[in-house]
């Protein structure tokens, strides 16, 4: 079967990496993919711009692609997966209407609110004076957040009331464009993160292993926020009963939720969590898509084919097929980035050691590479990430930072400290 994989990023060469360990997978077409999935075997890059919804429909039907799967956010938020149904082609992803649970924040959260599902307290707000006099009224710490997609960026958790009131000065004067007409401030959450990449049919919804993000560039979580610097899985903080909890708390509720609005949501519905100091999970956003790095963790320690579990989410047949099953051991991820990440990444840099790094046993998954002049060049903020499964956690490490340090290129920046479990 032919597989069409929408994006270009270390998640989208982790979905590619899995599919082609499948006999029944027999082309892995990506748009546009990068250098790691332009080199993979079965896997073939094309350069249909990601906003050229008509022409991917028309190669995905002409081909007689078996599978779509949308990788980013922008083509969700922009309605390509409504284009596939118009054609009746499959296409694992939730449609416009759906996606609204990633970009639009404000919507997310009253769809929370609704359905009583466990979230920080907040309120919405479209004048600048009236947002800055509400967190006048609040405590310190306080988070506030354009509503719209802003790759990551459109969040600030401010320790000071200044930092609260010139954040909200730069999303009302047009720092993150549209996404920042209106402003959502919420309450500080106390914890610890983790991430829930559930896949679902819009009736069933089954959770992926959990996985911890590194979203700080630097390491001990400080520095900037960026797309996210690593992960492990398991996370140690999602025993059997809060999964229990988070399944019947959050991931159905929402659902159901979205069902009572008539919406049914195909796709992976990745909720981002925060474990709170009593035990509670808390949703602090949801994405309507897999996580990039989380992906990157949690395919490899995937035993079940790929295609047959998110065929199964396009059939509307999850509830019928077999548990996930899963390899036991630990799984870590160590994104590699531009220096200058994330404000002003360079680009264009010789990159070397790949082959050396996979040697010892390590997956390298690109993200912003590309091959000039036949050589391999950083393209992008995050450059590569360098995963690797183990007998547990700490093998995976070791497997893992062994690789990194054969990897070399101009100002390459990196966490030395991903999979611990300390921060
Ligand atoms: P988001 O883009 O919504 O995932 O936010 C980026 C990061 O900001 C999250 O991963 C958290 O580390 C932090 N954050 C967002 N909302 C809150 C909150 N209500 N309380 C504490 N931290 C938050
Ligand atoms: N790793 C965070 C994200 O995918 O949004």
């Amino acid at each position: 079967m032919k597989v069409l994989i929408v994006g270009g990023g270390g998640r989208e060469h982790a979905l590619a990496w899995k599919f082609a360990q499948s006999e029944k997978v027999t082309h892995i077409l990506c748009i546009p993919g990068n250098a790691g999935t332009a080199t993979m075997p079965k896997c073939q890059n094309l350069s249909f711009a990601v906003s050229d919804f008509e022409g991917i429909r028309r190669f995905a039907l002409v081909q007689g692609v078996a599978l779509t799967v949308i990788g980013p956010e922008l083509p969700l938020a922009m309605g390509i997966v409504d284009y596939f149904h118009a054609a009746n082609l499959p296409v694992f992803g939730p449609t416009q209407a759906a996606a609204q649970i990633e970009s639009s924040k404000t919507w997310a959260k009253e769809l929370m609110i609704r359905a009583g599902i466990p979230t920080a307290t907040s309120a919405t707000f479209t004048d600048p004076e009236l947002a800055k006099a509400y967190v006048r009224s609040q405590s310190i710490p306080i988070v506030i957040k354009a509503d719209g997609l802003a790759s990551g960026k459109g969040v600030t958790v401010a320790t000071s009331l200044e930092q609260a009131l010139s954040a909200i000065d730069q999303m009302f004067t047009g720092q993150f464009g549209s996404a920042g007409e209106k402003v959502l401030i919420e309450e500080y959450l106390e914890g610890k993160e983790v991430s829930i990449l559930a896949v679902t049919d819009g009736i069933t919804i089954r959770p992926l292993i959990p996985a911890q993000d590194y979203k700080r560039l630097k390491e001990g979580n400080l520095g900037p926020n960026t797309g996210g610097m690593g992960a492990y899985a398991p996370s140690v903080l999602a025993n059997p009963q809060l999964m229990a909890e988070i399944q019947s708390t959050i991931l159905e509720p929402t659902i159901a939720a979205l069902r009572d609005r008539g919406i049914d949501y195909c796709g992976c519905l990745y909720a981002g969590l925060m474990i709170t100091p009593t035990g509670k999970p808390k949703v602090i956003e949801f994405n309507a898509r897999f996580g990039d790095p989380e992906t990157q963790v949690v395919l490899p320690l995937l035993n079940s084919p790929l295609e047959d579990l998110l065929l199964a989410c396009v059939e509307r047949r999850l509830g019928q097929i077999l548990p996930i099953s899963w390899k036991p051991g630990g799984s870590v991820c160590v994104v590699m980035a531009s220096g200058g990440y994330p404000e002003t990444p360079e680009s264009g840099k010789l990159i070397s050691g790949i082959k050396k790094a996979e040697e010892n046993g390590a997956i390298v998954f690109h993200a912003g590479t590309k091959i000039k002049d036949k050589s391999l060049v950083s393209n992008g903020g995050r450059v590569l990430g360098v995963s690797a499964i183990g007998k547990d956690l700490k093998e995976a490490i070791s497997i893992a930072y062994k690789a990194v340090s054969h990897i070399s290129y101009d100002g390459a920046t990196y966490r030395r400290d991903i999979g611990s479990l300390h921060i």
